[in-house]
């Protein structure tokens, strides 16, 4: 392949909303940061919400993604509010990122209780919202 043919774009994968990035450049101490907020919830203890703020993309997301991948993998989900806007949307992405088979008829209610059901059982659970310049991470413990 000569140098006109080689594609433009090297890694398509990297511009998908699902993508993140192994090695997050610059941003050692925000990482530190959260991982300081997150330390009692890997004890089982309370945290308080953590908000995220920041220009549009300087890594609130990624960042955000990338610690609950990496610490709390089973035991969260992701929601991007921004597309799903109602609570039954946004009770049915949790519930589809926990592996919770939904087919969405289901009322709002049955929703809730599934996700009470699972939160007992695991007794700890992260939820990461996304809004415009907005990252709320919540945790639920019981
Ligand atoms: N520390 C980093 N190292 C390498 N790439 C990064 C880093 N942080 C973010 N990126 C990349 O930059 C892009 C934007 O990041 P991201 O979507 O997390 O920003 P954001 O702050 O959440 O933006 P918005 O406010 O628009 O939601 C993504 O493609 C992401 O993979
Ligand atoms: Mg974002």
């Amino acid at each position: 392949m000569s140098s006109d043919d080689a594609p433009i774009i090297v890694n398509e994968e990297a511009l998908t909303e699902a993508f993140i990035p192994t090695r997050l450049l610059h941003r050692e101490g925000q990482i530190r940061e959260l991982e300081r907020c997150l330390k009692p919830a890997l004890k089982n203890r309370s945290i308080e919400n953590i908000f995220l703020m920041g220009t549009s993309g300087t890594g609130k997301t990624t960042i955000a993604r990338w610690i609950l991948e990496n610490y709390f993998k089973e035991i969260s989900a992701y929601v991007n509010c921004w597309k799903y806007r109602t609570t039954h949307e946004v009770l049915k992405e949790i519930l589809l990122c926990l592996q919770v088979p939904v087919h969405g008829r289901e009322p709002t209610g049955e929703l809730t209780k599934s996700l009470e059901r699972i939160v007992k059982k695991r007794k700890i659970m992260f939820v990461l919202m996304k809004w415009i310049g907005l990252m709320i991470l919540t945790c639920c413990i019981c």
